[in-house]
């Protein structure tokens, strides 16, 4: 190519006029790309704010059901739902989420009693419900894998009769996706989808989240470093989305999401299955806080949710949703 064509071409002519800018564009966000992580609780009547997440509340479960409402109004696609769950509860096998009546199971059946077609995701993983924070059952030591799984399915298959829609596996133990579809098949199942956190790394950017369900506990010497992928890996990143490709995954989970965009990146251009961003909790309160301090215009929101669908996203779970969601609707 000849690069000395000024002025034959000016990149600026198509940016000149607003039409044209939009003719041009390559990528563009809708509501439809959105789904909305909340915190539920115990109790009545609480909404509760999360200090280091501004604007963002647990909710009991009849503020909750306020809330999917706002959700069904704002035409948000689904919702993720994460449960605190009380410290009595917990123990060192997180026994709570075997139980058929727990505060995620409950939450799930609002969401289907107000509106069936509000998609509900939950995660799969044992930190909310286990004294020591970690995603699986501990034994000498470490979180054991193989143990781990026999919990995992049948937390998969708890919330999947509550009338889940996505199971979404963020324990990281080898395997799950194998065993939780193979036990979702089983028992009926079949068009439950599974929607793994193939590519969730060790970070730091989780610490807000921690607080809001309150796992971030004991967690000890390595931390999740055991399970959770390390930080300085990409080709490993391309090997987890393989496996549970092969596993049967019907999506896959990047997380975090904006540092980690080179992996998007990378999974678009070489495999072929639906890409989910997680803008984790730690990313939320980074943005929230220049943004209530003027330090940064909201602006900022939309333009990070637009470089996920530049990286090749479907879609994105951002704490934002809501917000998003209303801008998107006064454009239109
Ligand atoms: C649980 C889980 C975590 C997040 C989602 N599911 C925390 C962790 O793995 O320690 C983090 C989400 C966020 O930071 O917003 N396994």
């Amino acid at each position: 190519m000849n690069f000395n064509n000024f002025p034959n071409i000016r990149m600026r002519r198509n940016r000149f006029k607003s039409f044209s800018r939009k003719l041009i564009k390559e990528n563009d966000l809708s509501i439809n790309d959105l789904i909305y992580p909340i915190f539920v609780t115990y109790g009545t009547n609480k909404k509760e704010p999360i200090p280091e997440m501004p604007n963002l509340f647990r909710y009991s479960l009849d503020m909750f059901e306020k809330e999917i409402s706002n959700v069904q109004l704002l035409g948000i696609p689904a919702v993720a739902i994460f449960p605190k769950i009380e410290n009595s509860k917990k123990d060192d096998n997180g026994t709570e989420a075997l139980n058929k009546d727990n505060l995620v199971c409950k939450a799930i059946k609002i969401v289907k009693s107000i509106d069936p077609e509000i998609g509900v995701i939950c995660d799969v993983a044992l930190d909310p419900y286990t004294s020591h924070g970690h995603d699986g059952i501990l034994l000498n030591g470490d979180v054991n894998n193989d143990e781990t799984l026999k919990i995992l399915k049948n937390q998969a298959l708890v919330q999947a009769e509550a009338g889940c829609d996505i199971i979404a596996p963020s324990d990281m133990m080898d395997g799950r996706v194998g065993v939780i579809r193979k036990c979702l098949e089983k028992n009926g199942f079949v068009n439950t989808q599974i929607m793994s956190y193939a590519a969730k790394y060790a970070s730091s950017f989780y610490g807000p989240f921690r607080s809001a369900v309150g796992s971030s506990g004991t967690l000890m010497g390595q931390g999740k470093n055991t399970y959770q992928m390390d930080f300085r890996n990409s080709d490993e990143a391309l090997k987890e989305v393989e496996l549970d490709i092969s596993e049967g995954a019907d999506m896959i989970i990047v997380k975090p999401g904006l540092p980690y965009l080179d992996i998007i990146y990378k999974i678009k251009n070489n495999l072929n299955i639906p890409i989910f961003a997680y803008q984790v909790s730690g990313e939320y309160s980074m943005l929230m806080s220049a943004i209530k301090n003027n330090w940064l215009d909201k602006k900022v929101i939309f333009e990070t949710l637009m470089c996920f669908k530049r990286a090749g996203c479907n879609g994105i779970l951002t704490y934002f949703a809501p917000e998003i969601a209303s801008i998107l609707h006064q454009k239109q």
